[in-house]
């Protein structure tokens, strides 16, 4: 029998002023066009391809949320749920806000909602790379009370990665 994906059917919605609504929901392959622009915009020559999106977005173990604002996708985030023998441990492969749209609390949203899902998954923590010196993305990370655990040397070509965690449950 053909297994299909699990569904996180998150859908949750923040007020930023009387007239604008943003929405935090599942991405869909509908929306790749949309989540390459943004990606593109976001890291240039570093962007992950169109074809690597679709893969991660058709990922079986993949979570993909967008956030919306009057129906338009203003950024994104993608994880993947990765396995440490039996224990489940959430990883953000990447997070975007369209550059018109940050310092809004999009990033935050988007991050909250992706760590809920990963929480209904029973991961017990999740990571993340870092260029050193991203300092927007190291604030936002901080702030949600991500920490260094690692440097990844030469992670980024010629600069260094950082790797941060969260603690998001206790072993089982
Ligand atoms: C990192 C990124 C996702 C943040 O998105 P955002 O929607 O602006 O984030 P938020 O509005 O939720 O901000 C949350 C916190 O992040 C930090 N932050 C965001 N932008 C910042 C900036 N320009 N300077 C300093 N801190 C910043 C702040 O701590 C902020 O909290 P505050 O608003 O209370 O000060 C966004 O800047 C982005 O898409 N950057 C390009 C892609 C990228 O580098 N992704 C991370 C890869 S690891």
């Amino acid at each position: 029998m053909k297994s299909e994906r699990p569904k996180s059917r998150l859908k949750c919605c923040f007020e930023r002023s009387a007239n604008v609504s943003i929405t935090v929901e599942d991405a869909s392959v509908k929306d790749l066009d949309k989540l390459h622009e943004i990606e593109q915009k976001c890291f240039g020559t570093e962007a992950f391809t169109r074809r690597q999106i679709a893969s991660l977005l058709m990922g079986y173990n993949t979570v993909s949320l967008v956030a919306k604002e009057n129906d338009d996708i203003i950024g994104f985030i993608i994880g993947t749920i990765e396995f440490e023998g039996s224990i489940p441990v959430g990883h953000i492969l990447t997070i975007d806000v369209l550059p018109s749209r940050r310092k809004k609390g999009v990033g935050v949203s988007l991050l909250e909602g992706l760590e809920g899902i990963f929480k209904t998954r029973k991961a017990v923590q999740a990571r993340l790379e870092v260029r050193e010196g991203n300092a927007e993305a190291l604030s936002l990370y901080g702030k949600t009370g991500y920490k260094k655990v690692g440097r990844l040397k030469g992670y980024y070509g010629h600069t260094d990665g950082l790797l941060l965690m969260k603690r998001l449950g206790k072993l089982q």
